[in-house]
């Protein structure tokens, strides 16, 4: 790291200091929730699914969730709970402060659905902050429903459930009045099926928020942008590989916020808006609504 010009050596007192900017983003983070300590661990584990994933590349189909969460954690780590008190509200304070309207109408008592929820932990910070409301979480694979339900049974929320779904098949037929997604809509099968079902799942107007990765369609335009291998290295590796295991449409997480929009106005949105927020590097957030 000294070589590396990452820690600054000096060798009369034989000490060595991190830069303050590095300190920063390794302990603060870059807005994702997470150190960035934390996400340098993201390229050990990409490693250990590199052969798979080039191997696709050869015969073609991709490396699935099931398999990531068996190479890469070990079968068991999906099922663990987690502490609520200790996640980084971050994102969903984001998500509540770019939307105050929606934020009143959760006080007074709405449904919300969080598609691809995972673990859920962002359904679970807004089933305890909003207890008035009624929140579902959607997910493919039902083991990782398990931390969630565990959590809000032991903290005894009784106005959040989770169920295995696919969201290609979500219809709520207009049963929600806000739907949310937290990296989640990219690397699926058919994100194109799970926009238009989400839409609607909508109430005439309802908001869907989309937490995406942010970056541009095009290549050429993402040359400079912060972050941008970390970003494609993610892409390539797990979120385009597991969409095609599932023969899906392998967008990855580079998709892009044109064709994001693009596919959400095809989905039957009538308004949709990006908006990115300075703190947050990886993410933007795309905004929809239903007339
Ligand atoms: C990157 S994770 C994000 C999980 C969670 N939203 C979070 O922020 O921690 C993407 C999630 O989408 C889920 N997923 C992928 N394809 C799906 C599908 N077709 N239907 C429902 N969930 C899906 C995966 O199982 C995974 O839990």
């Amino acid at each position: 790291m000294t070589t590396g010009d990452l820690v600054v050596h000096d060798p009369g007192r034989m000490t060595f200091q991190l830069r303050p900017a590095y300190a920063m983003a390794l302990a603060r983070g870059l807005g994702v929730g997470e150190p960035m300590s934390g996400m340098c661990q993201h390229v050990g584990w990409l490693a250990k699914v590199e052969d798979l994933v080039v191997e696709c590349f050869r015969k073609g189909g991709g490396v699935s969730f099931e398999t990531f969460g068996q190479v890469v954690w070990g079968s068991d780590a999906t099922t663990e709970p987690y502490d609520l008190d200790t996640v980084d509200p971050m994102t969903v304070d984001d998500v509540l402060s770019l939307l105050p309207d929606v934020a009143r109408r959760l006080e007074s008592g709405i449904d919300v659905a969080d598609v691809g929820c995972g673990g859920g932990w962002q359904l679970n910070l807004l089933a305890r902050r909003f207890p008035a409301s009624r929140f579902v979480g959607y997910d493919l694979l039902d083991r990782s429903l398990e931390p969630g339900r565990r959590v809000a049974r032991s903290l005894g929320l009784t106005n959040v459930r989770f169920e295995q779904k696919d969201a290609a098949t979500v219809d709520g037929s207009g049963k929600f009045d806000f739907i949310t997604t937290f990296d989640a809509i990219h690397d699926q099968a058919r994100p194109d099926l799970a926009l238009r079902g989400i839409a609607k799942s909508l109430r005439a107007g309802g908001t869907y928020i989309g937490v995406d990765v942010s970056g541009s369609s095009t290549l050429a335009n993402n040359l400079r942008a912060p972050l941008a291998v970390f970003k494609y290295t993610w892409s390539v590796l797990y979120c385009m590989t597991s969409s095609l295991a599932y023969n899906g449409m392998g967008l990855g997480g580079m998709w892009g916020e044109e064709l994001a929009q693009k596919m959400m106005r095809e989905a039957g949105f009538t308004s949709v808006k990006t908006v990115h927020l300075p703190a947050n590097l990886i993410n933007c957030y795309h905004i929809a609504t239903v007339a």
